[in-house]
């Protein structure tokens, strides 16, 4: 008789909290699922134009060279990103995604006595980051949709440690201003670190829009994350960065992994920095893409948030689930707003003309508007 192998694991209770990522759904699955030949994907703030050319062919060029483990350092792109942004390269540390900067960010800087501050809803990733290190998280609600910098501040203690500000945030598309901003840093203590992510800092056009670096410079305990899957779009190659002084930047390193960013990413993300022309391809496809959303939207009566980023927070007015059902069936892949607690919005991905198109003429359809 054999004998019985099941076994058990046992688990940690702050591990068992966690909810796996729900990524938006693939383009192939829905393909699959649903029989549709073509599918128009607006679920994860990608970039409708894809890379730059240039960095395609650089990834190209770098691909007979992935037998050999890429430079750890990053030393070619951390020169590059250095001169694009005039700091210093000690003040990088580069990441498989801006995920991964969050990430080592938590192991570095968390102990479990530590309080982590963020905004509900906000980039899902700072809640995990609190919840991996058994800090205590302190999720203050968004006030019309923003970081509520002053109800945050009131919630600082001596015990914050990492403050998470996603400027603009993700799912809202909204931005906190200079001056609210530097109130909100004023009030924490010492040893707490100012994380701005700045995942969509290239769309905004704001002249009050604060950038990590302006208080870097100033000395300031603040991290900035930057990432090339949205503007330069290279989701699927990874790669994301922190900006910091050299001493916080020098702990981010002493954490990562040594190999963390693949000789791909290595290669795109220098072609990309190259790329202006596409770059600003993109910014005007996004800028005529929000328009053309908030004028259909304000046609057939829903109310969007002023978005700052490459996708736009609509309310719907109904359920969202069985629209998002409806939206599928049609080609078009949304984001629901109830994983982010709103049950009647949609997170909607600015795309090209074609796919704004065919995104609104579904949505009329679906909603009867
Ligand atoms: C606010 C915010 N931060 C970070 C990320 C992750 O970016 P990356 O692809 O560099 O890991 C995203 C991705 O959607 C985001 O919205």
């Amino acid at each position: 008789m054999s004998k019985d192998i099941r076994q058990r694991i046992e688990v940690a209770e702050h591990i068992r909290s966690l909810v796996p990522y729900q990524p938006g759904k693939p383009i192939e699955a829905v393909k699959r699922e649903l029989g549709l030949s073509s599918v128009t994907k607006l679920a994860s703030n990608e970039n409708p134009l894809g890379p730059s050319p240039a960095a395609v062919e650089a990834i190209r060029q770098a691909a007979a060279g992935v037998h050999l483990y890429p430079e750890g350092s990053c030393h070619d792109l951390r020169r590059a990103v250095a001169v694009h942004l005039g700091i210093d390269g000690g003040q990088l540390s580069f990441g498989n995604g801006s995920d991964e900067v969050i990430h080592v960010a938590g192991l570095a800087f968390l102990t479990p006595d530590d309080q982590v501050l963020t905004g509900a809803p906000t980039f899902v990733l700072y809640r995990t980051c609190a919840i991996l290190n058994r800090c205590e998280l302190v999720e203050v609600p968004l006030r019309d949709w923003t970081f509520d910098l002053e109800a945050m501040a009131d919630r600082i203690t001596d015990r914050t440690r990492l403050v998470f500000i996603a400027n603009p945030n993700n799912p809202t598309g909204t931005i906190v201003r200079r001056r609210e901003l530097e109130r909100l840093m004023d009030r924490l203590p010492e040893r707490a670190i100012l994380v701005l992510d700045e995942a969509y800092a290239e769309y905004v056009d704001d002249p009050g829009y604060p950038t990590s670096l302006d208080y870097i410079r100033e000395g300031r305990n603040v991290l900035g994350l930057r990432t090339f899957s949205k503007i330069h779009g290279l989701a699927g190659v990874r790669l994301g960065y922190g900006i910091a002084r050299p001493d916080i930047a020098a702990e981010l390193e002493r954490v990562r992994e040594p190999f963390n960013v693949s000789v791909l990413a290595q290669a795109a993300g220098i072609a990309a920095l190259e790329s202006d022309e596409h770059v600003r391809r993109s910014l005007a496809t996004n800028e005529a893409g929000k328009a053309e959303l908030a004028r259909a939207f304000g046609e057939m009566g829903l109310e969007a948030t002023e978005t700052h980023a490459n996708f736009v927070w609509v309310d719907i007015g109904v359920p969202c689930r069985p629209v998002f059902q409806e939206m599928l069936r049609r080609g078009v892949i949304l984001r629901t707003g109830d994983i982010f607690g709103a049950d009647t919005h949609m997170r909607i991905t600015v795309g090209t003309a074609e796919q704004n198109e065919r995104c609104l003429a579904a949505l009329r359809e679906v909603l009867g508007k």
